[in-house]
């Protein structure tokens, strides 16, 4: 299909953090995921040549990689413009890639004049994570896509929206970055070696997620967070924690937070606490004293949308 045009179409994407569940929803088990307010922009117009702009961050595969899937899925052959907007000098974490993934795909399909359900976008989009990870589970696809707060199964099968208010989470980044690739792929060794233990942590890991479907919806925080405590124990015995975020957590916990647990596929970015607001100061003080950078985030963000001019 081959439509000329000249118009520019501006989308956003919203960030993520996993609340419970990172590594067992790679192998077919539940976890809890929110949108978090480190949206990505991307604009898109026709060109005579491609041409990209990135200011800020570094997620050109992810571009590349959408766009070369697009135009074969849609034969779609024209020449196009990207430009893409982070709002952030660092990576944190919290979900840029596939931010920029869902953003782009959403914005193509808003040039090429292609109407795709939330469910399209998803399988085109965590195509392009496999396609350029190798690994993952699509569950910060979703989140890139659905927005708020979502109870999510291993590559879509389960995409189930929750009622949840904006969560009193406190988020620290650690000061040095995981790589998800290689720590899925370790993860992935580990349970071969050991397929009794690792079955057993992810099982565990999915009635962790269980329950606290029920206590997040029933807003039930002092609750929820001692099941984030319990899930980061569980990721310590997958190895996938570092000397700086069990500090993190420990340290958290300390000044009063409900709970606390590294999140994503761990080796550095960030730690998240629930802590009841009156302990907000003191939690955020004891995250900065033992090196912590405290992130001002805000859950339960909207999903992907296209800015009308
Ligand atoms: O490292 P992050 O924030 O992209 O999170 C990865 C979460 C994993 O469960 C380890 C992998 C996945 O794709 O679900």
């Amino acid at each position: 299909m081959e439509q000329k045009n000249n118009k520019t179409i501006t989308t956003s994407a919203p960030g993520k953090l996993l609340l419970l569940g990172d590594h067992a929803v790679v192998y077919g088990f539940p976890c809890l995921v929110t949108a978090v307010n480190y949206r990505v922009f991307v604009e898109v117009s026709t060109s005579d040549k491609d041409e990209f702009l990135f200011p800020e961050g570094n997620n050109n595969h992810f571009v590349q990689a959408v766009l070369e899937l697009f135009r074969k899925t849609y034969n779609v052959h024209q020449h196009v413009r990207v430009q893409t907007r982070t709002g952030q000098k660092e990576s944190y974490g919290l979900g840029s890639s596939s931010a920029v993934t869902v953003a782009l795909a959403k914005a193509l399909s808003g040039l090429f004049f292609l109407d795709l359900s939330k469910k399209e976008l998803f399988d085109l989009c965590y195509q392009v994570v496999l396609n350029v990870q190798g690994v993952g589970s699509g569950f910060d696809i979703a989140a890139a896509i659905w927005g708020g707060t979502l109870y999510f199964v291993t590559g879509g099968k389960e995409i189930e929206p929750l009622q949840v208010e904006t969560l009193p989470l406190i988020v620290a980044y650690s000061g040095s970055k995981g790589n998800t690739a290689t720590l899925v792929k370790g993860v992935g060794a580990l349970y071969k070696e050991k397929p009794e233990k690792v079955g057993q942590l992810f099982f565990q890991s999915k009635e962790l997620v269980e329950k606290g479907k029920q206590f997040l919806v029933a807003q039930n925080f002092a609750e929820f967070g001692k099941l984030m405590s319990h899930n980061h124990t569980l990721l310590q015995q997958l190895g996938v924690s570092t000397p700086k975020l069990d500090e993190m957590a420990t340290a958290a916990v300390h000044a009063g937070a409900y709970g606390a647990k590294l999140s994503g596929a761990g080796g550095g970015d960030c730690m998240i606490a629930l802590a009841p607001e009156e302990k907000r100061i003191s939690v955020e003080k004891a995250l900065k004293d033992v090196g912590g950078t405290i992130l001002s985030v805000k859950t339960d963000e909207e999903g992907v949308r296209i800015k009308h001019e």
